[in-house]
């Protein structure tokens, strides 16, 4: 991050450095330089304090990010494994074949923090299943209530094979599969928690916003008296977990054919805490993704009766969740194969600029 302030500048390189070398990282956030910096501002002339402090606070913010991403982010160390053919021990050492430098990769960011949902939802109880990559039009829209020509399938434009197979444009489109496999849950008196995790594809105009390619993770539960008291407490629930932060949530009205009441949820900005910043566009909230009650003709069409049983389900983009974690500004990233982007998530990331 770039200041202004030279006092700011010469801080943030310091804390960076110690940053990288603190056990325990939180300690940063009490470390002399930052303290310095925020007794400085009361000596400073009153038409200064304000600037002054920004970058302060700012330097702050970037600080506390650091710590929550190094607190969730524990990459495994790899050893190398050497892949030259055996060779004879007997030769002098100049003949021995030369080792192949082994360059260490590291997982996909997507995938460690996919890990990390799926342990927050396991710990909730869920199942997972994962969605496919090819799938029909009775599973993508007839099953989640969407009438044949109805306009809201616009909103699903994606891939399609000359045999008519769709590339998904959501993982609702494995609500119906796992209905139905699971219903034997409820007749022995147990919920159906299951997470459907997956990649999805839509025709978009790319940008830094949008993929055409991308990852859900939908959720569906399904039990008797399941209200949307449920279904907000369980997502809440579940975003405290993954950035480690009280956040507060609100929902506004949206539509979906396959649930009612249908909503958008957004979370107060993890980043400011509700101020107003760049990244919730000066609004201290974030829209986040669509939730509602499961439809009572999905769950008919999966065989479930909606007179006894109501569920909840919800569709969240995985990228959108980790770019909020990370400050990550763009999505395009995520597949570009950038081993700058990619190695900030790996053992010898440079997470630690300030
Ligand atoms: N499938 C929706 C989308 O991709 C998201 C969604 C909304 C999923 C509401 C749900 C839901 O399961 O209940 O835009």
């Amino acid at each position: 991050m770039a200041y202004v302030d030279k006092e700011v500048q010469a801080a943030a390189k310091v804390l960076s450095e110690k940053l990288k070398k603190l056990e325990d990282k939180r300690a940063i956030l009490r470390a002399p330089e930052l303290v310095a910096l925020y007794d400085r501002i009361k000596t400073l002339p009153a038409g200064e304090r304000a600037a002054f402090g920004k970058e302060v606070n700012q330097l702050k913010s970037k600080l506390e990010q650091l710590v929550r991403q190094a607190q969730s982010f524990k990459p495994k160390a790899l050893s190398s494994i050497d892949i030259t053919a055996p060779f004879d021990i007997n030769v002098p050492p100049e003949q021995k074949p030369k080792l192949l430098t082994a360059d260490m990769g590291s997982q996909h960011p997507l995938m460690s923090e996919l890990a990390t949902v799926l342990d927050i939802f396991y710990r909730m109880g869920f199942t997972a299943v994962e969605s496919r990559e090819l799938d029909d039009d009775w599973h993508m829209f007839t099953s989640l209530n969407f009438p044949k020509d109805h306009p809201a399938r616009d909103d699903y434009d994606t891939f399609v094979t000359d045999e008519d197979l769709v590339a998904p444009a959501h993982t609702s489109t494995m609500q119906n599969r796992v209905l139905k496999e699971f219903k034997i849950n409820l007749e022995n008196g147990k919920p159906i928690a299951i997470l459907l995790p997956g990649r999805v594809f839509r025709n978009e105009d790319l940008d830094a916003r949008h993929e055409h390619t991308f990852h859900q993770f939908e959720g569906v539960y399904v039990d008797k008296d399941i209200h949307v008291g449920n279904l907000l407490a369980t997502f809440k629930t579940f975003l405290q977990e993954y950035y480690q932060q009280d956040l507060e949530i609100k929902t506004q009205p949206f539509y979906f054919p396959f649930t009612e009441p249908s909503f958008e949820l957004a979370l107060s900005c993890p980043f400011c805490q509700k101020k107003g910043c760049h990244v919730c566009g000066y609004t201290g909230w974030i829209e986040l993704l669509g939730m509602g009650m499961i439809h009572p003709n999905v769950l008919k069409l999966a065989g479930i009766d909606p007179i006894v049983y109501t569920g909840f389900a919800w569709g969240c983009g995985l990228e959108r969740l980790v770019m909020m974690k990370y400050g990550i500004e763009d999505i395009r990233h995520f597949h570009s194969g950038n081993l700058k982007f990619l190695r900030q998530f790996s053992l010898e990331g440079i997470w630690y600029d300030v």
